[in-house]
């Protein structure tokens, strides 16, 4: 069966752009893949984070993932740091990716340019070699990521390439699969600039009550011109909204379009903030049942259990492999 593998990291409040680039298409594979899906939350310690945000943020992603829709009886659901393989398998393939490469990565770079030099932690550089180690792990086929992620992915593919073209074909190739519609929400205030965790600004997140929400939907950027047409670079923040509804409807950008062909900026932007109730208000129900009965912890326990079993085999092979001695 096909191997899916995926993260997000618990470094602050989820946002749209988490929902629908990455997390709400997950569960679309457990029927007739084999998901893995985990919280990085040792990727969460590339930045400073305080203890108590970290642990708070990690349970609040593994209920998102159960009220995604995600069934921890088909989809492997897990902390990183449950399971040591993916430190020991780091420790062996961040000698196979180079300090070239990791220095082109858009996201060092974007990070690194709001730290002092001092203050740039190794972990933020070799991130994505940890990311590799990740995937690798798993033998995953595809790797469903938001934009963003994409080049990480690639390094992945990089790395596999190498150690294969070194060792025989021991790594599976993995590929990014990034959502037709939706894979770069852009930020409500500012739709030059991605919607982030780290940038608050213009973001709407997953745990605002259903009026915060609205009341930043109708107040988004919007552009010139008083109705709604389909022009990614005239109209950047119609663009952004239309994306916003096609995603969570699941139809098309076009379609999308045509349904509000005509429509006024305020009448547009009303049916957008309802269809968010629609999906947000049961998401946001589910997640609170999730919290309170605390039913993700033995998700969470039986998750490694299951993760570990399938890394250490693959840490096994590729130490066999470079030749360390397994006795
Ligand atoms: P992160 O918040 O960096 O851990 O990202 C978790 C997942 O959400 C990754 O697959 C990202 O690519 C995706 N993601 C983050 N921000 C956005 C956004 N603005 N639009 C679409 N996908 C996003
Ligand atoms: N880097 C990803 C992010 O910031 C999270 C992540 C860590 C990940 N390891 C991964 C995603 C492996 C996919 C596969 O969003």
């Amino acid at each position: 069966m096909k191997r899916i593998l995926s993260g997000i990291k618990p470094t602050g409040q989820l946002t749209l752009g988490n929902y629908i680039g990455a997390l709400s298409h997950f569960k679309e594979y457990q029927d007739d893949s084999e998901p893995f899906i985990f919280i990085a939350d040792l990727h969460a310690l590339t930045l400073p984070i305080e203890p108590e945000e970290l642990r708070k943020n990690s349970r609040d992603i593994a209920a998102f993932y159960l009220a995604s829709g995600l069934d921890p009886k088909k989809a492997t659901i897990f902390l990183q740091s449950a399971v040591p393989a993916h430190a020991e398998l780091n420790a062996i393939v961040q000698n196979y990716l180079y300090m070239g490469e990791l220095r082109r990565m858009t996201q060092f770079k974007d990070k690194a340019a709001k730290l002092k030099e001092t203050a740039i932690g190794l972990g933020l550089f070799a991130y994505p070699v940890l990311m590799a180690a990740d995937i690798i792990l798993y033998d995953a086929d595809e790797v469903p990521v938001g934009e963003d992620q994409s080049q990480h992915v690639e390094l992945c593919r990089e790395l596999v390439k190498r150690m294969n073209h070194r060792y025989g074909d021991i790594l599976r190739m993995p590929k990014a699969v990034v959502p037709k519609v939706g894979a770069r929400i852009m930020s409500l205030t500012d739709p030059s600039k991605k919607m982030s965790k780290s940038d608050p600004k213009g973001d709407i997140f997953l745990l605002d009550d259903p009026k915060a929400m609205r009341k930043k939907i109708m107040g988004a950027k919007t552009d010139m011109g008083p109705t709604v047409t389909l022009d990614p670079l005239e109209k950047p923040g119609i663009h952004n909204l239309l994306t916003i509804y096609a995603s969570l409807d699941g139809i098309s950008l076009e379609e999308a379009t045509h349904r509000f062909d005509g429509y006024r900026y305020g009448d547009f932007k009303k049916a957008v903030a309802d269809k968010l109730d629609e999906v947000m208000i049961p998401f946001r129900k589910r997640y609170d049942e999730i919290v309170e009965s605390g039913s993700y912890r033995e998700v969470l326990r039986d998750g490694a259990k299951r993760a570990i079993e399938v890394a250490e085999k693959t840490l096994r092979r590729v130490q066999e492999a470079v030749g360390l001695l397994v006795v």
